[in-house]
């Protein structure tokens, strides 16, 4: 962590050179303590030019996050929301499960603008930059225990589409049991850490990534396909506006799913499946792979195949599913 970082990096926001020399007067430091908060900032993996005799350059402006226009998009129901603006955490879910343990309050978020330790299920990394993904975490509590929240990470897939359709994304997929795909590429993750006993009352941190406009050696780097709004829409989207729209979203599926579960969003899930009716390979968690023809969903959220020895339930856990093209 370096204290100047940030406060750096808001003066390059706008794109525009400036001189190191000008930035050590502005902030009351040296010269070598602005490079030191640049370095940092590369160190966490964000470009900085450097050009003699001009200053730092960031490739591009950074549109930062605004509370305030999260809080405004979200509407009505913003007063429900405490909504908490992060610079640098390692993972918006582990900072938010560490703050649920003390007691933060329901409808809590914590957004980031850069993770440096982003978590994806089972323990893999989840990729963002800083200013080209939304990464965010919002806490609620159940009265219910941990037991009857399966299918919950399926239905904040529901929300995410029903977000992206409000903003006009219409190729967006959902692939069991929680990643939303355009053209068969990942451009979303759900990841959901829970707390509580299991008979109650519980509490769930649910951990949302959206790549927005990643750059292209950044998209490459991961190692599967993936993809961002700017090359699944062409449009330009603000972060803030994004956020507020998936919270208000969420709210809404979460209070339904507080009075139906799974059930009450299962057909609209199903609708939205990219691979219902389609021929799929199951990995199994002892290494084996079973195939067969998606068939539906039951209603806590187990993904039923017909497979060569009949009709199989497959619940998410350690399972990830394939298509067979
Ligand atoms: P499944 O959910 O079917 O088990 P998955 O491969 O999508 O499979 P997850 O744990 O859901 O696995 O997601 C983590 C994976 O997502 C990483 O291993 C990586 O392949 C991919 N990934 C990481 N960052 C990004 C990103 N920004 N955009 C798209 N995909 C990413
Ligand atoms: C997945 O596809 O496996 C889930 C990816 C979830 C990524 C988000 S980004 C915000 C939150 N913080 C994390 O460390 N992970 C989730």
């Amino acid at each position: 962590m370096n204290t100047l970082t940030f406060p750096v990096l808001r003066q390059l926001a706008d794109g525009q050179f400036h001189s190191g020399e000008t930035l050590a007067t502005q902030f009351g430091v040296t010269r070598a303590t602005i490079w030191n908060a640049v370095k940092h900032a590369e160190s966490l993996g964000v470009e900085v030019f450097s050009v003699r005799g001009r200053g730092y350059k960031l490739p591009k402006p950074i549109a930062w996050l605004d509370q305030d226009m999260v809080l405004k998009t979200i509407g009505a129901e913003r007063e429900w929301f405490h909504v908490e603006v992060l610079d640098e955490v390692a993972s918006t879910n582990t900072y938010l499960m560490q703050a649920a343990a003390k007691g933060a309050p329901h409808v809590s978020c914590a957004v980031a603008h850069i993770q440096t330790g982003g978590r994806g299920r089972r323990g893999r990394t989840w990729v963002s930059h800083l200013g080209a993904s939304l990464t965010f975490s919002l806490l609620w509590r159940f009265d219910c225990g941990a037991a009857a929240l399966s299918g919950l990470s399926l239905a904040i897939g529901v929300a995410l589409m029903r977000a992206l359709n409000e903003l006009e994304i219409k190729t967006a997929k959902l692939k069991w049991p929680n990643d939303v795909l355009v053209d068969g590429k990942k451009l979303a993750g759900i990841l959901i850490d829970l707390q509580g006993d299991l008979d109650g009352p519980s509490a769930a941190v649910i951990g949302v990534g959206i790549n927005i406009d990643l750059p292209k050696q950044v998209l490459e780097g991961i190692d599967q396909p993936a993809i961002d709004l700017q090359h699944a829409s062409h449009l330009e989207l603000n972060q803030s506006v994004l956020l507020g729209t998936v919270l208000k979203h969420l709210a809404e599926v979460l209070r339904n799913f507080e009075q139906h579960g799974f059930m009450g969003v299962r057909d609209e899930w199903l609708s939205h499946h990219a691979y219902h009716n389609q021929s799929v390979r199951m990995l199994m968690p002892d290494g084996r792979n079973v195939e067969g023809v998606v068939t539906g969903i039951a209603e806590d959220g187990i993904l039923l195949v017909e497979t060569a020895l009949g009709l199989q339930r497959f619940s998410a856990g350690e399972i990830s599913l394939r298509s067979i093209n």
